[in-house]
């Protein structure tokens, strides 16, 4: 009877306007029954996977959300796992980028194919897998912006923010990596353990976005040390401690990590600073004649999970760019941004090309150190170290608004400022 009046109640607050629900404040780890989380035979096998919370932010909305901000800078800088644990509510998270990168998904995958999107049919279960994981995700975590049309064999979901209809039904018209890529804006890279030497393999691959250093046609099938040969002090620091990582994953215990370079772009395929001659004869003019203002970190933000029927794991990589004015009045980043361009370990100064940008970033930086010092947002007893909200932005506590998302207090940004405004396709470079 008690059952029955919540289960009254809950359906009433499902059918309250959004305006209503709007009204109340939610916390931030606000937990009710997504509408599309009852409890059914076919989805009980899921129930082990942890499930987020719903965030009701609408379609509209999105345009104007902003996700946490990255701050994932480290002094001393050595070359480490660098892993967190993740709340899986941020597992595909949601920002005003969002309409952009679905589009720039769609462009790359018809324009690039295999260079960007590849599959070995051993790993299609893995995929179909991850396609109903994602799909699940999506519905529970944005109720508003994902809309469950039909649940027989397979679902029919549409899409509100691309207003797309996504028709997951039996069999699938496409690979189930086409339709994770229509949902989600992370890349998704679906990694097994090959049973005949017990090492981790890339067995699929839907990376529209990989920046510019690599294609996933010269990662797919690979072992993750083949993939990783290129990556600074990979077999000291990072080899070992990786595959045995990897073999202990469990499904509940999601992870994160952020890695990060400089641009003077916000590209998403290949950004300028991993562009050659071949491309754009003139690189370092462009790049010696762009205010250091408008100069991005790239931050690589990426997670990791066990799916529990494949086993597979899953890599997520997903772009955000910060201007470096943005973050000009936050505690030290500027002076550990110097310290890395000119500090860091050869290696990874060689790896993301900090050499090529940082005479003509270094007077700027300077500039902005001395500012802080000026408004004592630092003075000469402060540490350069790792700031201790890393790797978020320091005021990412404080600063949380359930519809608008996290809100940098500085008067240098702007909320409807979006590095993707300038985006022209038709002035790319050949290779993007
Ligand atoms: C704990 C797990 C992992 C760690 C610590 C790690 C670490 C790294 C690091 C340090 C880099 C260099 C770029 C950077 O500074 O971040 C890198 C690059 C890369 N990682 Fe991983 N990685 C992990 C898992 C994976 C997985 C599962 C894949 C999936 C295949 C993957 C694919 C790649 C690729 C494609 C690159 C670019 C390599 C290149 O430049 O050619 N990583 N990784």
């Amino acid at each position: 009877m008690l059952e029955a009046g919540f289960l009254v109640l809950f359906i009433g607050a499902l059918l309250l306007s959004h305006k209503q629900i709007k009204s109340v404040i939610l916390p931030q780890n606000f937990i009710s029954k997504p509408k599309n989380s009852l409890k059914t035979k076919e989805n009980d096998e899921s129930e082990s996977i942890s499930k987020p919370s719903p965030l009701m932010i609408t379609p509209e909305e999105v345009a104007n959300y902003d996700d946490r901000p990255w701050r994932p800078f480290r002094w001393p800088y050595h070359q480490t796992m660098s892993i967190f644990k993740l709340d899986i509510n941020h597992w595909l998270d949601m920002d005003k980028y969002y309409q952009h990168y679905i589009n720039e998904k769609k462009r790359i995958r018809m324009k690039y194919g295999k260079q960007n999107f590849d599959w070995l049919p051993e790993g299609y279960d893995a995929c179909f897998e991850l396609m109903e994981t994602v799909t699940q995700h999506m519905l529970n975590r944005y109720p508003l912006l994902f809309t469950l049309l039909k649940d027989g064999k397979g679902k029919v979901v549409k899409n509100e923010v691309t207003n797309e209809i996504l028709d997951m039904s039996l069999p699938l018209k496409q690979h189930p990596l086409i339709y994770v890529s229509k949902m989600a804006k992370e890349d998704f890279y679906v990694v097994l353990k090959n049973p005949k030497d017990g090492l981790h393999y890339l067995v699929a691959a839907a990376v529209p976005f990989p920046g510019g250093s690599f294609g996933i046609d010269s990662k797919i099938g690979k072992h993750l040390d083949i993939i990783h040969e290129d990556v600074p002090y990979y077999k000291e620091k990072l080899q070992k401690s990786m595959e045995r990582w990897f073999n202990k994953m469990n499904v509940n215990e999601p992870v994160e990590r952020a890695s990060w370079y400089i641009t003077w772009d916000s590209h998403l395929k290949v950004n300028n600073i991993y562009q050659i001659a071949k491309f754009k004869p003139n690189l370092k003019l462009e790049m010696e004649s762009t205010d250091p203002k408008d100069f991005n970190v790239r931050v690589e933000r990426q997670t990791l999970r066990r799916l529990p029927k494949s086993q597979a794991i899953i890599f997520t990589n997903h772009p955000v760019f910060y201007s470096i004015e943005e973050m000009k009045d936050e505690p030290m980043i500027p002076s550990i941004l110097k310290k890395i361009l000119y500090e860091g370990p050869q290696d990874i100064l060689k790896y993301k090309n900090f050499e090529f940008i940082r005479d003509h970033l270094s007077d700027y930086l300077d500039k902005l150190i001395k500012r802080q010092y000026e408004l004592a947002i630092i003075n000469e007893e402060t540490p350069l170290k790792t700031q201790p909200n890393y790797p978020f932005a320091h005021w990412v506590k404080t600063d949380f608004d359930q519809l608008k998302g996290w809100n940098n207090p500085s008067d240098s940004y702007s909320k409807q400022h979006m590095k993707t405004h300038g985006f022209n396709k038709e002035k790319l470079a050949n290779n993007e």
